[in-house]
C-alpha cells in the first residue's frame, strides 16, 4: 500500500489517500488543543499511544460485532482505515457528571449518573461543537432517524464493551466522545479512541488518566498516557 497525498490536517491527525479506492492513511501526532483550539502544547509520544490504543480497542469492538473504520496498525504513528462519509455529529455517552455536564446541570463533578446518558453535538469548530438534539439533527440534514438510532444504540453499547476491558484494567471510564461516518449504506465507528477523546479515572484513587491532566494543567500528562496504554494492553493480551 503506497501513502498518497495528504487530504486533511487536524488537530491531532493527519489523513492521507492510499493507492487503493476507499481506504485513507492517518497519522497520529502529538500536538494537542483544548478549549477549542484556544489552548495548544504538545503531549510526547501520544500520537503513539492513541494509534495503538485506538487500534487495540476497534479490534476488540470488532469483535463484538461493532463495525469500525479499522483495517490495520502500520506502525507507533500510523494506521490504515475505512474511507467514510462522516456524519457531522459527535456522539458523547456519560457514565459519571464531569466536564460541560457537570458544568451545565450545576452539579459535582463525580456524580454518579443512574443510567448512561448519550448526547449530541454538532461537529463545528466556528461554533464551538454546540449541544444539539436529535430534532436538530434532523431539521438540519445532519443525519437521517434511522442513523440517529443506530449511533446512539451503538454508542450505548460501546459504553458497556469499553466498560469491561477498562473495569479490569483498573479504569473507570467517565465519558467519551465517538464519531461515525457510512460506507456503501452501512454506519461505521471512525476517529479515536483514546485518552483524548475519553475521560479515564483510576478506580482506586480516581486520579485522571486523560486529556484533562492537559487541559486543567495537572501535570503527569505523558505518564497518564502512558499508563493507560499499559493497562489496556495488558488486559487484552492476557
Ligand atoms: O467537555 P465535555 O464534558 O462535553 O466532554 C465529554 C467527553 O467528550 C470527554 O471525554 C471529552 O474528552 C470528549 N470530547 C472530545 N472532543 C470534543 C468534545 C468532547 O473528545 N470536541
Amino acid at each position: 500500500m503506497e501513502k498518497g497525498k495528504m487530504l486533511y490536517e487536524g488537530k491531532a491527525k493527519k489523513v492521507y489517500t492510499t493507492d487503493q479506492e476507499g481506504i485513507y492513511w492517518v497519522e497520529y501526532k502529538d500536538d494537542a488543543t483544548a478549549f477549542n483550539g484556544e489552548k495548544k502544547g504538545t503531549i510526547g509520544d501520544k500520537g503513539i499511544v492513541n494509534n495503538r490504543l485506538s487500534a487495540l480497542l476497534f479490534e476488540v469492538l470488532e469483535k463484538t460485532g461493532i463495525p469500525t473504520h479499522f483495517i490495520e496498525l502500520l506502525n507507533d504513528r500510523e494506521m490504515l482505515v475505512r474511507k467514510l462519509e462522516m456524519i457531522p455529529l459527535e456522539v458523547v455517552v456519560r457514565n459519571i457528571a464531569a466536564g460541560s455536564l457537570a458544568k451545565r446541570l450545576g452539579v459535582a463533578e463525580g456524580l454518579n449518573l443512574s443510567r448512561p446518558v448519550v448526547e449530541l453535538y454538532y461537529k463545528d469548530d466556528a461554533l464551538g461543537d454546540p449541544f444539539v438534539n436529535e430534532s436538530h439533527s434532523l431539521a438540519m440534514g445532519w443525519a437521517e432517524q434511522s442513523d440517529l438510532k443506530e449511533i446512539q444504540e451503538l454508542g450505548l453499547k460501546i459504553n458497556g464493551e469499553l466498560q469491561k476491558i477498562l473495569d479490569q484494567a483498573g479504569i473507570i471510564l467517565v465519558d467519551f466522545k465517538l464519531e461515525f461516518g457510512k460506507a456503501e449504506g452501512k454506519v461505521y465507528l471512525g476517529d479515536e479512541i483514546s485518552p483524548d477523546t475519553c475521560r479515564f479515572w483510576d478506580k482506586e484513587t480516581q486520579e485522571k488518566l486523560d486529556k484533562d491532566r492537559f487541559r486543567r494543567d495537572l501535570g503527569k500528562v505523558e505518564e497518564a498516557y502512558a499508563e493507560v496504554y499499559r493497562r489496556v494492553k495488558e488486559v487484552l493480551n492476557d
